[in-house]
């Protein structure tokens, strides 16, 4: 019944938490024939969707606002439409604690949302990212423990009446050349069963699934992926600073050695790793370890000197100032870009908010433009506003500090303009004059 309903795509879909993973999946099941229902916690995200308004920069207002208004996708802040839907998609926030061990609050939240409704024949897939057992030591137990006002829930039996998977979201935010329906799907169900549904289901708006033998397993490809990354990054970056202290340029030498068609890999030297993801989510694997007297050392590592790279870019800066006998003190800078990265608006865990507390810290000023992020609040609880590119604004600034290499900016322009440049992601690498006044990482 629910294959045939997923099959001729007249199965009601749901989606939980409607933020840069959970709105691109929720249009990419409406634009596959499902009438698609979309549940946040958040009323003035809610209203703004209805109204056609996206806040997620892959999901533009063009997309978004014909599939509102046909109908094909409501959206909501109550719960209570989860009794109607045949499947039901979790990406909630899965953040870190002050103390860095992972909150599930979001999780459990809209787990027991789903317990009170849980119905035969409906499926639940969790995409958030989080650590191996989750699906199966947390959130089973959670759709076991309720009793639904009509039947008990614990007459329902997973697998056999209800079906649970997890299935890791890998989308990147800004990556127009791979999307929700061209980036290959990894599913782990509960039971073989689960696997089987959650696979038809997301066949129907992915080209491409790979089943694994458990959500246990899934959970931790995920986890695998995005602690390849950063421990690549930490080694990276520290490889930077090791050629920094060489004389060495770190950038000539990572494009020589991918020159290698085999067995390498290049990544990046840059600020610090920023977004919901790099630097959160190896911690969830790590603390999951210590459960197993297992101290993950290269995750530790790598977060470390990751951490310390926003320290290292103000000692850039204030070199670039001592060649132009001034201190950090009462120095103007231009930070450039405060997005974690290219071409997103995306400000969460940015090292742009570090270096920007160190360089207060040191009492220099700043301003800063950034083509994606109007405004920035910081902890102090100043705000401030992203001004225009102009050359006038490029002129008075003392140091112009390079942290994200927007696509759109004219870098040429930038460094004829600029008195002095700190570029932390070789934006500049392609500028022909004025390589003299630039100093990189
Ligand atoms: N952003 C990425 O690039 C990315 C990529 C892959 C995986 N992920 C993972 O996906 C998950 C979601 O990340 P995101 O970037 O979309 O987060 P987000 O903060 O952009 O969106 C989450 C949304 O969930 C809503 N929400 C919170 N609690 C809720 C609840 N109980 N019920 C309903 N809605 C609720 C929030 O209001 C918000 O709109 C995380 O686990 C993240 O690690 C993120």
């Amino acid at each position: 019944m629910i294959l045939e309903k997923i099959e001729n795509r007249t199965a009601r879909a749901g989606v939980i938490g409607l933020g840069y993973v959970g709105l691109p999946l929720m249009v990419a099941l409406a634009s596959a024939g499902f009438r698609t229902i979309g549940i946040d916690i958040c009323w003035k995200k809610i209203k703004r969707l209805k109204q056609g308004i996206s806040d997620v920069p892959d999901v533009p207002n063009t997309v978004i606002a014909p599939l509102i208004t046909s109908g094909q996708i409501q959206v909501t802040t109550a719960f209570d439409v989860l009794e109607d839907l045949d499947t039901v998609n979790i990406c909630v926030p899965t953040p870190l604690r002050e103390d860095r061990t992972p909150d599930m609050q979001y999780i459990v939240d809209a787990a027991e949302q789903i317990a009170q409704r849980l119905h035969a024949k409906q499926l639940i897939v969790l995409e958030s990212t989080t650590y191996p057992g989750t699906t199966e030591e947390f959130v089973l137990p959670i759709l076991n423990s309720h009793f639904n006002q009509s039947a008990p829930i614990q007459s329902l039996e997973v697998g056999r009446d209800f079906y649970l998977a997890y299935s890791p979201e890998r989308i990147e935010p800004g990556n127009s050349t791979y999307y929700v329906a061209n980036t290959p799907k990894i599913i782990g169900g509960v039971t073989r069963n689960c696997t089987k549904v959650a696979k038809t289901f997301y066949l129907q708006f992915i080209n491409k699934i790979r089943t694994v033998s458990s959500p246990r397993t899934a959970e931790m490809v995920k986890l695998l992926e995005n602690t390849f990354r950063s421990v690549n990054i930490g080694l990276i970056n520290e490889v930077a600073l090791i050629c920094d202290r060489m004389d060495l340029d770190v950038w000539e030498i990572i494009d020589a050695a991918a020159t290698k068609p085999f067995g390498f890999m290049p990544f990046y030297p840059g600020p610090g790793t920023g977004g919901h993801c790099i630097p959160i989510d190896p911690h969830y694997l790590s603390w999951k370890a210590q459960k197993y007297q297992y101290h993950a050392r290269f995750i530790e590592l790598a977060s470390e000197i990751n951490k310390e790279m926003p320290r290292y870019v103000v000692e850039k800066i204030s070199h670039a100032l001592n060649l132009q006998r001034k201190a950090l003190n009462g120095s103007k800078l231009l930070i450039l870009g405060v997005a974690y990265k290219k071409d997103v608006g995306d400000t969460r865990e940015s090292p742009a908010l570090e270096v920007i507390r160190l360089i207060l810290d040191k009492k220099a000023e700043f301003i800063y433009h950034d083509p994606y992020v109007e405004n920035l609040s910081l902890d102090s609880g100043t705000t401030y506003h992203s001004e225009p590119l102009t050359a006038n604004l490029v002129q008075n600034a003392d140091c112009v500090v390079i942290l994200t290499d927007h696509g759109v900016v004219d870098y040429s322009w930038l460094v004829k303009n600029a008195q002095s440049i700190v570029d932390t992601r070789n934006a500049t690498r392609s500028v022909q004059i004025g390589q003299e006044k630039i100093i990189k990482i």
